[in-house]
């Protein structure tokens, strides 16, 4: 395999569980991609060492190394292109990017976020679902654009939100469908089957699902 791998970039700043289930899924051959980089602004972040884990290159970028956003996006769009990454995902990379860096990646940054979106943008998804009493919630990966949380969608998973849920409970039930569809969302991007259409993305070959989703069931 090797040189036809989609070589990706991910930008983390903490956990790392969606990094640890991209990686996963790359070294079980699941997807044609393999991550090359892993980039934090965080020095202490759980998935630099997760990454070191799998031999992958871990890069520390200290922010308050540069004197503003757009020359530490700079740094950090070298260091990518300089490894030929191709796709970047941010993955609990808790920083807003600039116009100039989305420019610059243009239709090649996805983000995971733990609602449906637009519904809940922003930090903490998940109590944002619980506190305004939705019955369901999920997770969404989406291409990035210039706004927070806003791109075109590529593929969303819902969730139940159960009446005893507290924050932990509806974030790990999301967690698990993150960990699945941000590797599917890179898979379709390797495979070149994402078509953006405004806000839009067509998947070529792709059969739609026919189910709805009922919470709570319409019978006892
Ligand atoms: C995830 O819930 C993701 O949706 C959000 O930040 C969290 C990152 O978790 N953007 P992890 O670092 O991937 O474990």
């Amino acid at each position: 395999m090797g040189s036809e791998l989609l070589k990706v970039g991910v930008l983390v700043s903490g956990r790392g569980s969606n990094l640890q289930a991209i990686i996963d899924a790359s070294e079980r051959g699941e997807i044609q991609a393999q991550v090359v980089v892993v980039v934090s602004d965080k020095g202490d972040a759980l998935a630099l060492k997760r990454a070191q884990k799998h031999g992958i290159e871990a890069l520390f970028l200290n922010p308050d190394a540069y004197p503003n956003r757009e020359a530490y996006e700079r740094a950090m769009g070298d260091e990518l292109e300089r490894r030929g990454v191709e796709l970047i995902c941010l993955a609990g990379y808790m920083r807003v990017l600039s116009p100039y860096f989305v420019r610059r990646f243009s239709g090649r940054i996805m983000n995971i976020h733990p609602a449906l979106l637009p519904s809940f943008p922003g930090l903490h998804g998940q109590l944002q679902a619980l506190d305004y009493g939705v019955k369901v919630s999920g997770c969404t990966v989406h291409f990035v654009d210039e706004e927070v949380d806003h791109g075109p969608i590529i593929i969303q998973a819902v969730v139940p939100v159960l009446d005893d849920d507290d924050e932990d409970a509806l974030s790990s039930r999301i967690l698990e469908y993150e960990h699945k569809i941000y590797p599917r969302a890179i898979q379709l991007f390797a495979q070149g089957r994402l078509k953006v259409q405004k806000r839009r993305v067509k998947i070529e070959g792709i059969k739609p699902e026919t189910w709805a989703a009922v919470n709570p069931p319409l019978q006892d």
